[in-house]
């Protein structure tokens, strides 16, 4: 029903042109004159006074509810069927659960591998490889190698922006390498996984085997840049992120495909086990809680060991992949047998202490460090019989450079063939920087059969 209110402005058509006839029992006022203007536009002002405050109140509302829902969010677990709130420490088993158990879907979980993931690159020719229990790991050859084995290959390896192939000599591999045994694929195979699409034979046709990168990864944005000897800018480490549980920075990561973040387990320690707790921050040189990304599962290595720090590793994906740019690209992952030489020099980041017991750095660190010698590292007076091989150690005996207590999950990584691999995660330390205790990294080079099978497993 249209009322006098709505009427457009300046209108003076009356409602009825012919005259109204009073309705028995309805209080209309009768339309005789038209209404006095100004009494009109006061009561429109009136309308607009009450639609603003309406708007304005409506907005203080939705505004402190957002900040309600982020503080409750941050302190207790919602149980949608049964309608309760439970403490979010609680949540994932630290007991008082939801009925039908909802408090525990949402959790970190665990994996174990006891197969070997058939697919792999090896040394730092990146030479293909195929598994089989009766003949072991064979080298491709490129004979009848097409593109599209290539991206079958590279999907298997779940790391698929931009692959690419090249042949190898035979003559030019390791020696180790150099007389087989070798593989090549079938004609006529191109989607069938590459381990189920080769038959064996005892040289290469075309005298060389296949080389694949899987991935546009590990190149950075200018070279090394030093501000201040240690400042580092994050499009130089680009695949560089900070874990944050309720906009605290816990932990670094490091991208290896714009879905999986690869991390240390001890992060994930305690009650730290809800994912709704937790946001990875990319793309950031100072640290920052705005943005980031939420993620639907923390995968922790099942073998973890946290009185040994053994198996120290965990995979985390991303609910919805980042988009890779200038400040946000993955890191590339090491092939097998990397070989690198004990005293090459590796960069490890993050924005972990400056100090033994100092703070977290604003802004992104990183350091030089050399790679110790296994040898070196389980002296008696150094680390002894606490580092295991699936550990690696860098930095100085002397001591003096080393990350520390924030950098943990976050990067130790080798440059080779134009590329930043990721040799290492921070793990632990004694101390920081202190003389005689170095560094100790997650061995990434154990643990691809591990990274390969958990992102095969969950595409
Ligand atoms: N565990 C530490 C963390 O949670 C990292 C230790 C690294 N220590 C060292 N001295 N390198 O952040």
């Amino acid at each position: 029903m249209w009322t006098l209110a709505l009427l457009p402005e300046g209108s003076s058509t009356p409602l009825n042109p012919r005259q109204a006839v009073p309705q028995p029992g309805r209080h209309r006022r009768p339309m005789t004159a038209p209404k006095p203007q100004k009494d009109k536009s006061s009561k429109r002002k009136r309308v607009l006074l009450t639609v603003v405050i309406v708007v304005v109140i409506l907005g203080i509302l939705v505004t402190a509810g957002y900040f309600i829902k982020v503080l409750i969010d941050s302190k207790y677990f919602f149980c949608k069927r049964s309608v309760k709130f439970i403490p979010l420490n609680k949540a994932c088993d630290g007991n008082i659960d939801c009925i039908g158990g909802e408090d525990e879907s949402t959790c970190v979980s665990d994996f174990t591998v006891n197969t070997t993931f058939p697919v792999r690159l090896t040394t730092d020719q990146f030479v293909l490889q195929v598994y089989s229990s009766g003949s072991g790991w064979r080298s491709v050859c490129s004979d009848d190698w097409t593109e599209q084995h290539t991206q079958t290959a590279c999907n298997q390896l779940g790391y698929t922006n931009k692959p690419q192939s090249t042949q190898v000599r035979v003559d030019t591999l390791i020696s180790s390498l150099k007389t087989g045994p070798f593989t090549a694929v079938m004609p006529g195979t191109t989607t069938t996984p590459i381990h189920q699409a080769t038959i064996d034979s005892n040289k290469c046709r075309s005298g060389s085997v296949v080389s694949l990168t899987c991935s546009d990864c590990g190149h950075m944005g200018n070279e090394i840049r030093i501000v201040g000897g240690t400042s580092a800018l994050i499009k130089d480490w680009p695949w560089q992120v900070s874990l944050q549980q309720g906009g605290q920075h816990t932990c670094g990561g490091s991208l290896v495909s714009p879905r999986w973040v690869v991390t240390a387990a001890h992060c994930f320690a305690g009650t730290k086990k809800e994912l709704s707790r937790w946001k990875v921050v990319s793309g950031q040189t100072y640290m920052s809680t705005l943005g980031g990304s939420y993620v639907d599962k923390i995968i922790l290595n099942g073998n973890y060991n946290p009185e040994l720090n053994d198996y120290d590793i965990a995979l985390m994906r991303l609910s919805s992949p980042i988009t890779v740019g200038e400040n946000r690209k993955p890191v590339c992952l090491p092939p097998n047998m990397f070989g690198i030489d004990a005293g090459a020099s590796m960069v490890v980041t993050g924005w972990g202490y400056l100090e033994e017991n100092g703070k977290v750095s604003p802004s992104l660190q990183k350091a030089n460090i050399p790679l110790l010698n296994q040898s070196i590292c389980t002296r008696p007076s150094v680390y002894g019989g606490f580092i295991t091989p699936r550990m690696i150690c860098a930095g100085y005996l002397e001591g003096k450079v080393d990350a520390c207590q924030g950098d943990s999950g976050g990067p130790l990584v080798y440059f080779s063939s134009s590329r930043w691999n990721l040799v290492g995660v921070v793990s632990w330390g004694v101390g920081c920087a202190r003389e005689n205790r170095p560094g100790v990294y997650c061995n990434v080079e154990e643990m691809l059969n591990w990274i390969y099978t958990v992102i095969e497993k969950n595409p």
